[in-house]
């Protein structure tokens, strides 16, 4: 049986909103964390509104970290060792999907990844070896994620993490939310997809679109979606 509940860290923004928004259409029971809990609170009131039956409280990160049986982490890369600093205790056991990609503005753009060679590889420095870090998401467009756009609309979705068992309990939670997501290996290969964020950005800015995304080919008979 797959996880019931999801913590989305940072869930008052674009992404984690998105996120959020899908998780409750497809019955998951989300938390949503933020710096300041009432800001929180004042998100899974909207959500509520938009989602008929939506399970959704808000809270502090820390405090959501520790309700969500897997925790998102949807926060700018500037802000992202210092919120996995505040959810570090409450992650211990479980398993973090981290969707930070290192962008660096103002050139967004370009493709600028962090010492540690990913974002996700400095996540799990900073989180320690008890926790399964597992990155995705890195190509889905937010705005798109929280909207009922289909797997195919929305393309496809690359999940990395270095515990298998774990990487399959997300691709399945993925799944569940109508997302086509893809094993793409170890955590140290999320570098491919957090680089290619950057190159999407700018494939939207060139060809005036807003939401490019990823399709692998050959493999669509594992296309869930
Ligand atoms: N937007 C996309 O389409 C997209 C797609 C794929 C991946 N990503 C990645 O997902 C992550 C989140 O992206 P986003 O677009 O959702 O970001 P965002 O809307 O700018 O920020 C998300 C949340 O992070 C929290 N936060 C914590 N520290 C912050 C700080 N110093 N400055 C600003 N916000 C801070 C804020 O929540 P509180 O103030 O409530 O704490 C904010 O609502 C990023 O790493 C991004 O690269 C985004």
């Amino acid at each position: 049986m797959g996880p019931k509940s999801l913590a989305v860290i940072g869930g008052t923004g674009a992404l984690g909103r998105g996120l959020a928004l899908r998780a409750l259409r497809h019955g998951l029971k989300v938390c949503i964390g933020s710096r300041e809990a009432g800001r929180a609170r004042a998100t899974a009131e909207e959500l509520r509104r938009e989602v008929a039956g939506a399970e959704v409280t808000g809270a502090s990160n820390a405090e959501a970290a520790a309700a969500g049986e897997v925790i998102a982490v949807t926060v700018p890369f500037a802000s992202q060792q210092g919120t996995l600093q505040a959810i570090r205790e409450a992650a211990q056991g479980k398993i973090v999907i981290d969707a930070t990609v290192p962008l660096i503005p103002p050139r967004v753009a370009r493709v600028q990844l962090p010492p540690e060679g990913c974002a996700a590889v400095r996540a799990q420095n900073e989180l320690g070896p008890d926790v399964r870090v597992v990155s995705a998401l890195h190509t889905v467009a937010a705005t798109r994620l929280g909207s009922d756009a289909s797997a195919q609309e929305l393309g496809d979705v690359l999940v990395f993490g270095d515990d298998k068992a774990s990487r399959e309990v997300v691709v399945a939670l993925l799944s569940q939310m109508d997302l086509a997501a893809f094993h793409g290996g170890s955590l140290a290969n999320s570098a491919a997809a957090e680089a290619l964020t950057s190159v999407l950005i700018f494939v939207n800015k060139h060809y005036g679109a807003d939401h490019a995304g990823l399709r692998l080919i050959g493999v669509e008979a594992r296309r869930s979606g």
